[in-house]
């Protein structure tokens, strides 16, 4: 009995110096997606979908959760966000080349269609999150249009 005691006061304290580390905040002011938005021009629905279920992992700015808050959950977060943007970012839309833009947004695509994005354990608390048969072809319908416009762009360099 002793040991367990030992050991939960060792959590304990373990627990609570954890939350004098903060990973350093996704946030950004103004319009971050600027280009992006400018470019592939998304119809309202759609804008609202990709802000309310992927920016939060692939943009320079996260609606953190109250529980963000907490370790080690903020560094579990953290890290989904650091993944995320590594692979996909809005905000950096200026950044990649027309090939990039339409291999990403052929990716768009594919992890809807895979039903690997939004992240499960994002959809878990994000109720909004869960997209319709609806709203996936309008994003298709969406994605289809732009990358046309990537690729005849790159026929014409
Ligand atoms: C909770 C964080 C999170 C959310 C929300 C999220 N993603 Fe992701 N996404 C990731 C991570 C992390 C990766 C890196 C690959 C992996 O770990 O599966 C990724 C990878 C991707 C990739 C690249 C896949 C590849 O094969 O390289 C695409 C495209 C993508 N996400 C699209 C989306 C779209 C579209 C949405 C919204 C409908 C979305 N994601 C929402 C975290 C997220």
């Amino acid at each position: 009995m002793k040991i367990l005691k030992k050991i939960a006061t060792a959590l304990l304290v373990a627990f609570v110096v954890a939350q004098f580390f903060r990973p350093t905040q996704n946030k950004s002011l103004g319009n971050h997606t600027k280009v992006f938005i400018a470019e592939t021009n998304p119809p309202e629905k759609v804008r609202v979908v990709l802000e309310q279920t992927c920016y939060d992992c692939h943009s320079d700015n996260t609606n953190y959760p109250w529980y963000n808050n907490i370790a080690p959950v903020s560094f579990w977060l953290s890290k989904h966000v650091r993944d995320g943007k590594k692979h996909l970012n809005f905000s950096d839309w200026a950044t990649y080349s027309d090939k990039e833009k339409d291999h990403k947004l052929e990716e768009v695509v594919e992890t809807l269609d895979n039903g690997e994005m939004p992240l499960k354990e994002y959809t878990w608390t994000h109720e909004q999150a869960k997209l319709t048969e609806n709203q996936k072809i309008l994003i298709k319908e969406w994605v289809l249009h732009s990358r046309a416009l990537y690729q005849l762009k790159n026929l014409r360099q």
